[in-house]
């Protein structure tokens, strides 16, 4: 199991919340811990269907990968939510995924209880345009009782983040957060 588990939902692996992402996992890397990120472009992930059979049965129906990813977000320290902006709101992709957390729903009220939770955002015309989603997440990781220890939300389109050094000390400051306060977790724990 990692440290750090990267939820990447942009079409590009290697665009601007990719470059954020790498930032961020470098600097982890410089501090002891590991990270990995899930491109949820190379997965198989269908929609909720709410077909309430995962309730009565206890297994889900939609044989896809959800359940894998699910598990290594379980099982992380941490978890980090990145994508790219888009209408306002977070991508398909990654909206996706975050529904089916609802297909372990009660696994997940249990296990991301108290978790560090993050966010990386990139948004052609920058933060304004972030707020709907910062608000969104900020909801979803409450419902779950995560702990949100900070975001990013970055201005950049078409891969420019690679030449703006501000944002990419952002991402690694994000990277120096999450570790200090896993670092602070365990300690309370020992
Ligand atoms: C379908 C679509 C919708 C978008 N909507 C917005 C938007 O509402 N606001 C904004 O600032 N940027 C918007 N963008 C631009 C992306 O958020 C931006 O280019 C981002 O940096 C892409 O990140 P990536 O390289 O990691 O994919 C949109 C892009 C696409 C493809």
């Amino acid at each position: 199991m990692s440290d750090i588990v990267v939820v990447h939902g942009s079409r590009k692996k290697d665009g601007n919340t990719g470059t954020l992402i790498k930032n961020m996992a470098d600097c982890i890397k410089s501090r002891g811990f590991e990270t990995e990120v899930l491109f949820l472009q190379e997965y198989n992930i269908r929609f909720i269907g709410q077909c309430g059979i995962c309730y009565q049965e206890g297994k889900c129906m939609a044989s896809d990968d959800s359940f894998q990813l699910l598990e290594k977000c379980f099982g992380a320290k941490a978890i980090v939510f990145s994508t790219p902006i888009y209408y306002y709101s977070p991508s398909g992709q990654m909206k996706t995924f975050m529904d089916r957390f609802f297909c372990k729903h009660e696994e997940a009220a249990k296990r991301l209880e108290n978790k560090i939770a993050a966010v990386i955002l990139a948004a052609e015309f920058g933060e304004d345009h972030c707020q709907e989603t910062i608000s969104m997440f900020r909801r979803f990781l409450e419902f779950y009782k995560m702990r949100f220890v900070g975001y990013i939300a970055v201005k950049a389109t078409r891969g420019d983040v690679v030449s703006n050094h501000a944002a990419l000390q952002s991402a690694r400051d994000l990277g120096t957060t999450i570790v200090n306060q896993i670092l602070d977790s365990d300690s309370v724990r020992s």
